[in-house]
């Protein structure tokens, strides 16, 4: 092998070479890499030898696209869009050979390249969308050509990889290779086009796939109207579909000056910031500095679950579905059955929407056991508590378990609020007790809360960050305080949000201002979501508050009907008089003020204590970094992901400005709003949350 340059190297095959991108973990197509391309290309163009050309990856994947770490800085080498058009171009054949992953820009290069094979296990797609981007090098102006406009905006809007056999037979990949020889089979492919003679297919000359969009131009504005809900707030799933809009109206060049326009717009916005941002953000959180990376983890083999309620359920579904047996304890047999029965009937709607094999639900079941009996958990290395939130409860359980438990299992509770430490004393282990707290629906939400006590072992710490991952969630390791990260925050919010309806602020009003913001609902739709009763009873009920007042009168939430909203029976939320009469009633009982509020002060209130209270977690210890709290508040909360999480979104606007607002808040309101002593000190300095 003669190196061409250090990102590839070139081979010959007889009359065809073969050029293999080498470039660190995935092939990411930084200046390196892609002048190595051009220079590797333009030597073989130029070699009367050559007929053919063969594009591969080394290593684990042909590529996943754009170096991003290259975005927002001065362009360097060929930009990408000018390289692909020189290998379109080239006078001979050019062949992507596809494994592992062909995303963004990786995926662009094949569909530059004049024929493309694929090994069956290998991912394509155009997941630019996710990062605030549109397929900037010619993606929205070439897929549509081989796919159609329909098929090009699912791909491109969804942003979601597709496998080899779909793209094949979606005319994206021409033929498939074994999967374990993918280089020859390309090689002899390249040498069957130039022994047949086969025309350089250049994807820019083909027309006939537009026809679709141009002779229904209104399936544009149908894919809009279809997607509204899933892309509000976003801008860059509405530029992806005015680019492949343009290749239907455009000319190819047009088109690529089109797109180009556009992805210059949104890699400089702050959306496509916040959302790279949040890239390497996620992958941030594996990184805790005294567990390193080679830290040994115990074998997860057979997983137990305590409760059979709606949190037992979701969390046990997530280990059925990574195909982990899961024996599952409750102390009636009704709840039992009722829990079994509400996993099956999940399974089965998913069937029914054709996103899981009918006997795929067969096949789930069967991992579960169901007992009553907590001795049945002996065996399991892995135990999850999820009963009621209450520590007389818990610690009754861990004191069993401790019996119970085989020597090594992990103990771990699934409790949002309470104290681990507590709950660990009382076992003779406390070094494998943990909390892994799971949010609601625990088979949906991503984010997985890893809780880490005074004396848990490391690799227990280890283990249950391993197979967070591995069922498909994004562990966060926190550390034991109230509420931990995310429900610490988000108490903060709910207690400005009652304190400005009793001001006289409508609770529809606080909702809509956090809504346009950008998260999915706001405190008191989320409230009536959860149910107003939670921890309320009759009982002990004071009638002190809106929420005490509400469950008297039955209003309890969406399930009953009514709760801060009325509804209807859609469950449509509408503007209650009661409840408007309720919070006048307790506003006159407690002597509050009454005055108006601007939305920007409802937002501050409402957010600027959570990074407040961000600032005092991290003071504290209790969250690794500032990106793992917004990791937290995006995937638990559904924080909008163009805003980066709380703690970016502060550094944001700049963090004297968010220590002022404070200050003036302070002065009316007092503790609540004390600032932080970080967050003075970082203001101070100039700095942000990002450069702790
Ligand atoms: N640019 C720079 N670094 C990248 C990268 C990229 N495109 N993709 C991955 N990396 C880095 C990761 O940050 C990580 O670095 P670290 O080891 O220092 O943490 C390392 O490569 C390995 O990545 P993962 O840990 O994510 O590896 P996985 O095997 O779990 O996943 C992957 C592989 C599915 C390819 C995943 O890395 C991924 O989704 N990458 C991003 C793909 C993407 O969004 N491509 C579009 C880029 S934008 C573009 O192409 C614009 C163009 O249209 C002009």
């Amino acid at each position: 092998m003669t190196e061409v340059t250090p990102a590839v190297s070139e081979s010959r095959e007889g009359p065809v070479a073969v050029l293999t991108l080498q470039s660190g973990p995935v092939n990411a197509l930084s200046a390196a890499l892609r002048e190595g391309i051009r220079a590797a290309v333009e030597r073989a163009e130029a070699d009367q030898a050559v007929k053919a050309i063969v594009l591969i990856g080394g290593g684990r994947m042909f590529s996943a696209g754009a170096d991003i770490t290259e975005f927002g800085k001065p362009p360097r080498g060929i930009v990408l869009p000018d390289l692909l058009n020189r290998i379109e171009g080239a006078r001979k054949p050019v062949i992507a050979a596809i494994h592992g992953n062909a995303l963004g820009g990786g995926l662009e290069t094949a569909l530059a390249c004049h024929y493309r094979v694929a090994v069956p296990s290998a991912k394509l797609g155009l997941p630019e969308v996710k990062l605030g981007l549109l397929p900037g090098a010619g993606g929205t102006q070439r897929l549509p050509r081989i796919v159609g406009p329909r098929k090009a905006l699912e791909v491109i809007v969804g942003g979601a990889p597709i496998g080899a056999k779909q793209a094949a037979a979606m005319g994206l990949v021409d033929e498939i290779a074994p999967e374990d020889s993918l280089r020859a089979h390309a090689v002899a492919f390249a040498e069957r086009v130039v022994a047949e003679g086969r025309p350089l297919t250049r994807i820019r000359d083909r027309e006939d796939r537009l026809a679709e969009g141009r002779d229904d131009p209104g399936l544009f504005d149908a894919f809009r109207r279809e997607n509204a809900r899933r892309l509000r707030g976003f801008e860059a799933p509405e530029a992806c579909i005015a680019c492949v809009q343009a290749a239907c109206t455009l000319p190819f060049d047009q088109g690529l000056a089109f797109e180009r326009e556009q992805f210059l717009k949104l890699v400089s916005g702050s959306q496509s910031a916040a959302q790279r941002y949040v890239f390497f953000a996620e992958r941030q959180t594996a990184r805790i500095p005294d567990v390193p990376e080679d830290t040994p983890t115990r074998p997860i083999a057979k997983v137990g679950v305590i409760g059979a309620g709606t949190m037992g359920g979701g969390i046990s579904m997530n280990f059925l579905n990574a195909g982990i047996p899961v024996t599952i304890v409750e102390t009636k047999r009704e709840a039992l059955d009722r829990g079994l029965g509400i996993i099956r009937s999940n399974y089965e709607t998913t069937a029914r929407k054709g996103r899981l094999r009918p006997e795929d639900v067969e096949t789930r079941m069967g991992l579960l056991t169901d007992t009553l009996e907590l001795e049945a958990l002996k065996g399991c290395d892995l135990i999850i508590e999820a009963v009621f939130e209450d520590m007389g409860i818990k610690k009754d359980i861990f004191s069993r378990l401790d019996r119970i438990a085989k020597p090594g299992a992990i103990l771990a509770s699934n409790t949002s609020y309470l104290d681990i430490d507590e709950i660990a004393s009382v076992t003779s282990r406390p070094g494998d007790v943990i909390g892994m707290h799971f949010f609601s629906p625990a088979n949906v939400m991503r984010l997985l809360e890893v809780v880490r006590g005074a004396r848990t072992e490391r690799d227990v710490i280890a283990t249950a960050m391993q197979i967070g991952r591995t069922i498909g969630k994004i562990p966060v390791l926190v550390g034991v305080c109230h509420g931990f990260v995310g429900n610490r925050m988000l108490a903060e919010r709910q207690r400005e949000a009652n304190r400005l309806i009793l001001e006289g602020v409508k609770p529809w009003d606080v909702d809509r201002v956090i809504y346009e913001f950008g998260l999915p609902m706001g405190p008191f739709a989320m409230s009536d979501l959860a149910g107003l009763d939670i921890g309320w009873s009759r009982e002990t009920n004071k009638s002190e508050s809106v929420r005490d007042l509400l469950c008297e009168r039955d209003r309890r939430g969406q399930k009953t009907g009514a709760g801060f909203y009325d509804y209807d029976a859609k469950r449509n939320a509408m503007p209650s008089a009661v409840t408007e009469e309720i919070i006048a009633t307790v506003a006159e009982r407690q002597g509050v003020r009454r005055k108006a509020a601007s939305d920007q002060e409802i937002l501050e209130r409402c957010l600027y204590p959570m990074v407040n209270e961000g600032a005092k977690i991290l003071d504290e210890g209790k969250a690794i970094r500032a990106s793992d709290i917004d990791i937290v508040w995006i995937n638990g909360y559904g924080w909008p992901v163009y805003r980066g999480g709380p703690m970016y979104w502060a550094d944001s606007i700049g963090l004297p400005k968010v220590l002022e607002r404070l200050r003036a808040y302070e002065a009316e309101y007092g503790d609540a709003f004390k600032p932080s002593p970080l967050l003075e000190r970082l203001a101070a300095e100039g700095k942000g949350f990002k450069d702790l």
